[in-house]
Protein backbone atom coordinates (compact mmCIF):
# COMPACT_ATOMS: atom_id res chain seq x y z
CA UNK A 1 0.00 0.00 0.00
CA UNK A 2 0.93 3.17 -0.73
CA UNK A 3 2.43 5.60 2.48
CA UNK A 4 -0.22 8.24 1.99
CA UNK A 5 -1.59 8.41 5.57
CA UNK A 6 -1.02 11.57 7.42
CA UNK A 7 1.35 11.69 10.45
CA UNK A 8 -0.70 14.28 12.74
CA UNK A 9 -1.31 11.91 15.15
CA UNK A 10 2.36 9.79 15.23
CA UNK A 11 4.01 13.19 15.95
CA UNK A 12 2.53 14.84 18.49
CA UNK A 13 4.46 17.18 20.34
CA UNK A 14 4.35 17.55 23.95
CA UNK A 15 6.40 20.96 25.05
CA UNK A 16 7.66 21.32 29.04
CA UNK A 17 4.23 22.82 30.31
CA UNK A 18 2.37 19.82 28.85
CA UNK A 19 5.26 17.20 30.76
CA UNK A 20 5.15 18.85 33.78
CA UNK A 21 1.01 18.95 33.94
CA UNK A 22 1.58 15.38 32.84
CA UNK A 23 3.67 14.64 35.76
CA UNK A 24 1.65 15.88 38.77
CA UNK A 25 -1.03 13.51 36.91
CA UNK A 26 -0.61 10.04 38.07
CA UNK A 27 0.54 8.93 34.35
CA UNK A 28 3.55 9.71 36.07
CA UNK A 29 4.46 7.19 38.87
CA UNK A 30 6.37 8.45 41.63
CA UNK A 31 9.82 7.07 41.59
CA UNK A 32 9.49 4.96 44.83
CA UNK A 33 5.87 3.09 43.52
CA UNK A 34 9.40 1.91 40.97
CA UNK A 35 8.29 -2.62 41.92
CA UNK A 36 10.76 -4.86 39.44
CA UNK A 37 9.69 -8.64 38.93
CA UNK A 38 12.22 -11.06 40.21
CA UNK A 39 12.77 -11.53 36.13
CA UNK A 40 13.45 -7.60 35.20
CA UNK A 41 15.73 -7.61 37.99
CA UNK A 42 17.53 -11.21 37.17
CA UNK A 43 17.83 -9.34 33.26
CA UNK A 44 19.28 -6.22 34.78
CA UNK A 45 21.79 -8.20 36.67
CA UNK A 46 22.41 -10.56 34.57
CA UNK A 47 21.95 -9.46 30.61
CA UNK A 48 23.00 -5.66 31.54
CA UNK A 49 25.46 -6.33 34.31
CA UNK A 50 24.39 -3.79 36.53
CA UNK A 51 24.97 -4.12 40.52
CA UNK A 52 21.39 -5.10 42.15
CA UNK A 53 21.85 -2.26 44.61
CA UNK A 54 22.22 0.57 41.26
CA UNK A 55 19.24 -0.74 39.44
CA UNK A 56 16.79 1.21 40.96
CA UNK A 57 18.73 4.35 40.58
CA UNK A 58 19.75 3.55 37.25
CA UNK A 59 16.28 2.98 35.65
CA UNK A 60 14.96 6.21 37.68
CA UNK A 61 17.65 8.53 35.62
CA UNK A 62 16.74 6.78 32.49
CA UNK A 63 12.96 7.11 32.16
CA UNK A 64 13.40 10.83 33.15
CA UNK A 65 15.44 11.17 30.40
CA UNK A 66 12.99 9.36 28.19
CA UNK A 67 9.88 11.08 29.52
CA UNK A 68 11.59 14.58 28.37
CA UNK A 69 11.35 13.19 25.24
CA UNK A 70 8.22 11.88 25.14
CA UNK A 71 5.40 11.40 28.16
CA UNK A 72 4.26 8.98 27.16
CA UNK A 73 1.92 6.90 30.11
CA UNK A 74 3.92 3.55 29.66
CA UNK A 75 7.29 5.63 30.62
CA UNK A 76 5.89 7.46 33.03
CA UNK A 77 3.62 4.58 34.83
CA UNK A 78 6.91 2.14 34.52
CA UNK A 79 5.31 -0.26 32.00
CA UNK A 80 8.27 -0.81 29.87
CA UNK A 81 9.64 -2.80 32.62
CA UNK A 82 6.85 -5.03 32.12
CA UNK A 83 8.20 -7.64 29.59
CA UNK A 84 4.89 -8.99 28.18
CA UNK A 85 6.07 -11.13 25.55
CA UNK A 86 7.14 -13.61 27.78
CA UNK A 87 2.44 -13.86 28.57
CA UNK A 88 2.58 -13.73 24.82
CA UNK A 89 0.84 -17.17 23.93
CA UNK A 90 2.94 -17.02 20.32
CA UNK A 91 6.44 -16.62 22.58
CA UNK A 92 7.38 -20.22 22.15
CA UNK A 93 6.42 -20.17 18.70
CA UNK A 94 8.65 -16.64 18.23
CA UNK A 95 11.52 -18.50 19.99
CA UNK A 96 11.86 -21.09 17.88
CA UNK A 97 11.36 -19.09 14.40
CA UNK A 98 13.82 -16.70 15.66
CA UNK A 99 16.63 -19.55 16.51
CA UNK A 100 16.12 -20.98 12.95
CA UNK A 101 16.83 -17.64 11.55
CA UNK A 102 13.32 -15.57 10.89
CA UNK A 103 13.15 -11.87 11.93
CA UNK A 104 12.07 -10.11 14.47
CA UNK A 105 10.73 -6.36 14.22
CA UNK A 106 9.95 -4.25 16.88
CA UNK A 107 7.76 -1.27 15.62
CA UNK A 108 7.38 1.76 17.80
CA UNK A 109 9.61 0.14 20.06
CA UNK A 110 11.02 2.81 22.22
CA UNK A 111 13.03 1.28 25.41
CA UNK A 112 12.60 -2.15 22.82
CA UNK A 113 12.22 -4.26 26.21
CA UNK A 114 10.90 -7.17 24.32
CA UNK A 115 13.42 -7.20 21.99
CA UNK A 116 15.87 -7.73 25.03
CA UNK A 117 13.61 -10.44 26.80
CA UNK A 118 14.70 -12.42 23.19
CA UNK A 119 18.36 -11.50 23.50
CA UNK A 120 18.23 -12.66 27.01
CA UNK A 121 16.75 -15.89 26.24
CA UNK A 122 19.55 -16.69 23.73
CA UNK A 123 17.53 -15.68 20.41
CA UNK A 124 20.63 -15.12 17.54
CA UNK A 125 20.48 -10.91 18.60
CA UNK A 126 20.99 -10.25 14.79
CA UNK A 127 17.94 -11.42 13.68
CA UNK A 128 16.17 -9.02 16.02
CA UNK A 129 15.49 -4.92 14.90
CA UNK A 130 13.81 -2.47 16.11
CA UNK A 131 12.22 0.78 14.96
CA UNK A 132 10.95 4.09 16.46
CA UNK A 133 10.40 7.15 15.11
CA UNK A 134 12.43 8.69 17.79
CA UNK A 135 16.00 7.92 17.73
CA UNK A 136 16.75 9.46 20.70
CA UNK A 137 14.33 6.64 22.46
CA UNK A 138 16.31 4.09 21.21
CA UNK A 139 19.65 5.67 22.16
CA UNK A 140 17.96 5.35 25.54
CA UNK A 141 17.23 1.95 25.28
CA UNK A 142 21.33 1.02 25.16
CA UNK A 143 21.76 3.09 27.87
CA UNK A 144 18.92 1.60 30.01
CA UNK A 145 19.88 -1.98 28.90
CA UNK A 146 24.07 -1.21 28.86
CA UNK A 147 23.86 -3.44 25.84
CA UNK A 148 25.49 -1.21 23.16
CA UNK A 149 28.59 -3.50 23.28
CA UNK A 150 26.99 -6.63 22.67
CA UNK A 151 23.64 -6.22 20.99
CA UNK A 152 24.19 -6.83 17.22
CA UNK A 153 20.41 -6.18 16.78
CA UNK A 154 19.74 -3.17 14.26
CA UNK A 155 17.35 -0.33 14.66
CA UNK A 156 15.73 2.29 12.71
CA UNK A 157 14.37 5.28 13.26
CA UNK A 158 11.34 6.65 10.72
CA UNK A 159 8.11 7.13 10.38
CA UNK A 160 5.93 3.79 9.90
CA UNK A 161 3.67 6.24 6.95
CA UNK A 162 6.39 6.04 5.22
CA UNK A 163 8.36 3.22 4.72
CA UNK A 164 11.06 5.24 2.90
CA UNK A 165 12.03 7.45 5.67
CA UNK A 166 13.67 4.77 7.98
CA UNK A 167 17.40 5.35 8.63
CA UNK A 168 19.70 2.68 10.56
CA UNK A 169 20.00 4.66 14.15
CA UNK A 170 24.25 3.86 14.03
CA UNK A 171 26.53 2.94 11.42
CA UNK A 172 25.55 3.86 7.97
CA UNK A 173 22.75 6.12 8.28
CA UNK A 174 22.21 6.88 4.61
CA UNK A 175 21.11 4.33 3.11
CA UNK A 176 17.09 3.74 3.15
CA UNK A 177 17.70 0.39 1.12
CA UNK A 178 18.84 -1.07 4.27
CA UNK A 179 15.15 -0.65 5.80
CA UNK A 180 14.16 -1.12 2.49
CA UNK A 181 16.01 -4.92 2.66
CA UNK A 182 13.87 -5.66 5.81
CA UNK A 183 10.23 -5.21 3.78
CA UNK A 184 8.39 -8.16 3.00
CA UNK A 185 11.05 -10.22 5.01
CA UNK A 186 9.58 -10.00 8.32
CA UNK A 187 8.67 -12.89 10.29
CA UNK A 188 6.92 -11.28 13.21
CA UNK A 189 6.56 -7.84 14.57
CA UNK A 190 6.06 -7.12 17.72
CA UNK A 191 3.20 -4.39 17.72
CA UNK A 192 3.26 -3.63 21.50
CA UNK A 193 1.36 -0.73 22.63
CA UNK A 194 1.61 0.61 19.20
CA UNK A 195 -1.36 0.70 17.22
CA UNK A 196 -3.71 2.65 19.97
CA UNK A 197 -1.49 5.74 19.79
CA UNK A 198 -3.41 6.52 16.48
CA UNK A 199 -6.25 7.64 15.79
CA UNK A 200 -8.68 5.35 14.26
CA UNK A 201 -8.29 5.90 10.71
CA UNK A 202 -4.28 6.04 11.05
CA UNK A 203 -4.40 3.09 12.98
CA UNK A 204 -5.72 1.18 10.43
CA UNK A 205 -3.48 2.81 7.98
CA UNK A 206 -0.61 1.64 10.24
CA UNK A 207 -1.41 -1.55 10.15
CA UNK A 208 -1.65 -2.06 6.37
CA UNK A 209 2.00 -0.72 6.58
CA UNK A 210 2.89 -3.39 8.82
CA UNK A 211 1.22 -6.03 6.21
CA UNK A 212 3.31 -4.95 3.89
CA UNK A 213 6.76 -5.19 6.10
CA UNK A 214 5.63 -8.72 7.18
CA UNK A 215 6.67 -11.50 4.72
CA UNK A 216 3.76 -13.00 2.90
CA UNK A 217 4.64 -16.68 3.92
CA UNK A 218 1.74 -18.23 5.80
CA UNK A 219 2.68 -18.34 9.70
CA UNK A 220 4.04 -14.76 9.76
CA UNK A 221 2.70 -12.71 12.74
CA UNK A 222 1.97 -9.72 14.12
CA UNK A 223 1.77 -10.07 18.14
CA UNK A 224 1.23 -7.69 21.16
CA UNK A 225 -0.82 -6.15 23.10
CA UNK A 226 -3.07 -2.66 23.34
CA UNK A 227 -5.21 -0.77 25.36
CA UNK A 228 -9.25 -2.12 24.29
CA UNK A 229 -12.30 -1.81 25.76
CA UNK A 230 -15.15 -4.55 26.99
CA UNK A 231 -16.92 -1.31 25.39
CA UNK A 232 -15.48 -0.66 21.97
CA UNK A 233 -15.36 2.31 20.12
CA UNK A 234 -14.00 5.86 19.75
CA UNK A 235 -12.47 7.15 23.03
CA UNK A 236 -10.89 10.90 23.44
CA UNK A 237 -7.90 10.81 25.29
CA UNK A 238 -8.13 13.95 27.80
CA UNK A 239 -3.99 13.93 28.17
CA UNK A 240 -3.33 14.71 24.52
CA UNK A 241 -4.59 16.65 21.44
CA UNK A 242 -4.85 14.09 19.21
CA UNK A 243 -8.47 12.26 17.05
CA UNK A 244 -10.04 9.95 19.05
CA UNK A 245 -8.53 6.39 19.18
CA UNK A 246 -10.94 3.11 18.81
CA UNK A 247 -10.62 0.91 21.72
CA UNK A 248 -11.29 -2.63 20.48
CA UNK A 249 -12.41 -5.89 22.07
CA UNK A 250 -11.89 -9.14 20.80
CA UNK A 251 -14.75 -8.66 17.99
CA UNK A 252 -14.42 -5.37 16.42
CA UNK A 253 -10.75 -6.39 16.44
CA UNK A 254 -10.85 -9.05 14.06
CA UNK A 255 -13.26 -7.04 11.99
CA UNK A 256 -10.43 -4.98 11.77
CA UNK A 257 -7.90 -7.29 10.43
CA UNK A 258 -10.79 -8.13 7.94
CA UNK A 259 -10.83 -5.14 6.37
CA UNK A 260 -7.20 -4.50 6.16
CA UNK A 261 -6.98 -7.64 4.97
CA UNK A 262 -9.38 -6.25 1.96
CA UNK A 263 -7.19 -3.29 1.67
CA UNK A 264 -4.22 -4.89 1.37
CA UNK A 265 -5.08 -8.36 -0.04
CA UNK A 266 -4.28 -10.52 2.50
CA UNK A 267 -5.74 -13.19 4.43
CA UNK A 268 -5.58 -13.10 8.66
CA UNK A 269 -6.08 -15.45 11.56
CA UNK A 270 -6.83 -13.43 14.26
CA UNK A 271 -6.55 -14.69 18.03
CA UNK A 272 -7.38 -12.05 20.41
CA UNK A 273 -7.83 -11.98 23.78
CA UNK A 274 -8.42 -9.41 26.94
CA UNK A 275 -6.62 -9.25 29.87
CA UNK A 276 -7.28 -7.16 33.16
CA UNK A 277 -5.25 -4.19 34.21
CA UNK A 278 -3.74 -4.60 36.99
CA UNK A 279 -5.88 -2.86 39.80
CA UNK A 280 -3.02 -0.05 40.52
CA UNK A 281 -2.61 0.59 36.84
CA UNK A 282 -6.16 0.80 36.58
CA UNK A 283 -6.48 3.35 39.35
CA UNK A 284 -4.02 5.53 38.41
CA UNK A 285 -4.96 5.52 34.44
CA UNK A 286 -8.66 6.55 36.36
CA UNK A 287 -7.05 9.54 38.58
CA UNK A 288 -5.24 10.78 35.74
CA UNK A 289 -8.19 11.00 33.19
CA UNK A 290 -10.64 11.76 35.56
CA UNK A 291 -12.80 9.26 34.13
CA UNK A 292 -14.57 5.63 34.47
CA UNK A 293 -12.36 3.15 33.04
CA UNK A 294 -13.84 -0.11 34.59
CA UNK A 295 -14.25 -1.16 30.88
CA UNK A 296 -10.47 -0.83 30.30
CA UNK A 297 -8.86 -3.88 29.87
CA UNK A 298 -5.62 -4.92 27.79
CA UNK A 299 -6.39 -6.78 24.35
CA UNK A 300 -3.35 -9.37 23.74
CA UNK A 301 -3.26 -10.79 19.99
CA UNK A 302 -1.60 -12.84 17.69
CA UNK A 303 -2.98 -12.27 14.33
CA UNK A 304 -1.31 -14.89 11.74
CA UNK A 305 -1.19 -14.52 8.25
CA UNK A 306 -2.51 -17.19 6.50
C1 LIG B 1 3.15 4.01 23.62
S1 LIG B 1 4.80 3.85 23.03
C2 LIG B 1 5.04 2.08 23.15
C3 LIG B 1 6.48 1.70 23.25
C4 LIG B 1 6.79 0.20 23.36
N1 LIG B 1 6.35 -0.53 22.19
C5 LIG B 1 6.22 -0.39 24.63
O1 LIG B 1 5.35 -1.27 24.54
O2 LIG B 1 6.67 -0.03 25.71
C6 LIG B 1 4.60 4.12 21.28
C7 LIG B 1 5.90 4.22 20.52
O3 LIG B 1 5.61 4.38 19.14
C8 LIG B 1 6.49 5.36 18.58
N2 LIG B 1 5.80 5.98 17.42
C9 LIG B 1 4.78 6.88 17.44
N3 LIG B 1 4.42 7.22 16.19
C10 LIG B 1 5.22 6.53 15.34
C11 LIG B 1 5.34 6.45 13.93
N4 LIG B 1 4.57 7.18 13.16
N5 LIG B 1 6.28 5.63 13.40
C12 LIG B 1 7.09 4.89 14.20
N6 LIG B 1 7.02 4.92 15.56
C13 LIG B 1 6.11 5.73 16.13
C14 LIG B 1 6.72 6.34 19.72
O4 LIG B 1 7.88 7.12 19.55
C15 LIG B 1 6.77 5.40 20.93
O5 LIG B 1 8.07 4.98 21.20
Amino acid sequence: MAATASTRSSTETADAGERERLRKTLWFAPNETLALSTYAKDLFKNYSGIAEEDIFAHIIQVREKAWNVHPYPCIGSFRFLDFAILESPAYQTVVEKLRSGGKYLDMGCCFAQDLRALAYAGVPSENLYGADLRPTFIQLSYDLFNDKHKLRSTFFHGNVFDLSSFRKVSGDQSDPSLFGELVGKVDIISARSFLHVFGAEDEFRAACQMAQILSSSNGSMIIGRQVGSTKPGLNSISLRKSEPVFRHNVETWKAFWTRVGEETNTQWDVYSRMIDIAPEVKLSVRQAESRDIEDRAWLEFVVTRI
